[in-house]
């Protein structure tokens, strides 16, 4: 069958990945889309069991720094576009483990950034998923895609060095690349090691949600099918060299989000929700909060459609008629190091 389009999406198998995938393949049966992912730790391949079988789906296990293999998928594949979300996520992990950080973000964006450039068939888009992160800390100021980058933790700072390999492209080259920085994206399939599955699994498995240190920490966060949209709004009508802002306009306080998540889990009372939360230590580095404005996005025609109280209610409904789809990988690998041993398996 002959494809009008070949879409490239690195990560696939990952949250958003799975989902994008998913989205494209089941939205543009017409174009064949590719998923370059090495299966790491974070990701199931159960997360692309509905197209796994479909004629436009194709799946290649590789890493994003094997030039070789990279230049290979370029040189034979014709590719279009190309959504490169694959990267090392998570923010406590890159303080453990920084250079695994850099390989995989700054050194694996280099590889296929070259690939894309030098192939033969020339891409029409190179859309780099980025974060937030990217600005720093937040606090009477909110960001617009003007605002200086400040990074403050080795997650965000490899994403920052990345996005400033992407964006030389376009000046040297003007190689047709976009980029998104989004706030924080959640919904069903997201591994455990992230805020609102952490406290659905630790609450699953009948232990406490673990709020780490005093701060007033807050987040924004955007529900993952208003983050597709937006990815897919900006390939059709983002303008090429540009940056977009991902902004939810739902902020919650950590505290708060551990509290309404274990009312609607625990169905406790006010009085007893306090049982299932506990204090435990911050990390050295933390940001307060990541305010941006996505007013340009918005100028594209993009509004974000699902509600917190529907998002996180799906959210929470996915993770408690799903209790066992993480637990091959280890559901939640530190607290179920120390946790106590008396405990088998998680609660149905
Ligand atoms: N989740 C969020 O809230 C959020 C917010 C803003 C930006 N982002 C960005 O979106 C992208 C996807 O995030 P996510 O939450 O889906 O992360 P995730 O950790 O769920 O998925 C990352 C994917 O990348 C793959 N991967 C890792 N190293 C690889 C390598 N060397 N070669 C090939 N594949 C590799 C993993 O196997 C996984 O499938 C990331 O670039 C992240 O920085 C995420």
């Amino acid at each position: 069958m002959d494809f009008n389009r070949t879409v490239l999406v690195t990560g696939g198998s990952g949250f958003i990945g799975s989902h994008l995938v998913c989205s494209l393949v089941t939205k543009h049966p017409d174009w064949r889309i590719i998923n370059l992912d090495n299966l790491d730790y974070c990701c199931s391949p159960r997360s692309l069991e509905s197209v796994e079988d479909r004629a436009n789906y194709t799946f290649i296990r590789g890493d994003v720094c094997n030039s070789q293999l990279v230049n290979h998928i370029f040189n034979t594949e014709n590719i279009d576009v190309i959504f490169h979300l694959a990267a090392k996520t998570h923010v406590e992990t890159s303080f453990e483990t920084p250079s695994s950080f850099q390989r995989v973000n700054v050194y694996g964006t280099r590889v296929l950034l070259g690939a894309a450039h030098q192939a033969q068939h020339q891409p029409q888009r190179f859309i780099y998923v980025s974060t937030d992160e990217v600005y720093g800390e937040g606090l009477d100021q909110v960001f617009d895609e003007s605002s200086p980058l400040r990074p403050s933790n080795p997650y965000a700072a490899t994403k920052a060095a990345a996005e400033y390999q992407v964006r030389s492209y376009w000046d040297k080259y003007k190689f047709p690349i976009i980029i998104t920085r989004s706030n924080n994206i959640y919904g069903p399939r997201q591994y455990t090691e992230k805020v609102i599955p952490k406290f659905l699994t630790l609450l699953q498995m009948n232990k406490k949600c673990t709020i780490q240190g005093t701060l007033p920490k807050s987040r924004h966060f955007l529900f993952v099918d208003d983050a597709i949209n937006a990815f897919r709004l900006v390939l059709e009508k983002g303008i090429v060299g540009e940056i977009y802002n991902l902004g939810a306009s739902y902020e919650i306080p950590i505290m708060q989000l551990a509290r309404e998540l274990v009312k609607m889990v625990k169905n406790v009372p006010d009085s007893e929700v306090n049982d299932w939360l506990e204090l435990v230590p911050d990390r050295a580095c933390v940001d307060l909060r990541y305010p941006i404005s996505c007013e340009k996005l918005q100028q594209l025609g993009w509004r974000a459609e699902v509600s917190w109280t529907e998002g996180i209610k799906q959210t929470v409904k996915w993770y408690q008629d799903n209790p066992n789809f993480w637990w091959d990988q280890g559901p939640i690998r530190w607290e179920v190091e120390k946790a106590n041993n008396q405990y088998v398996g998680p609660a149905s």
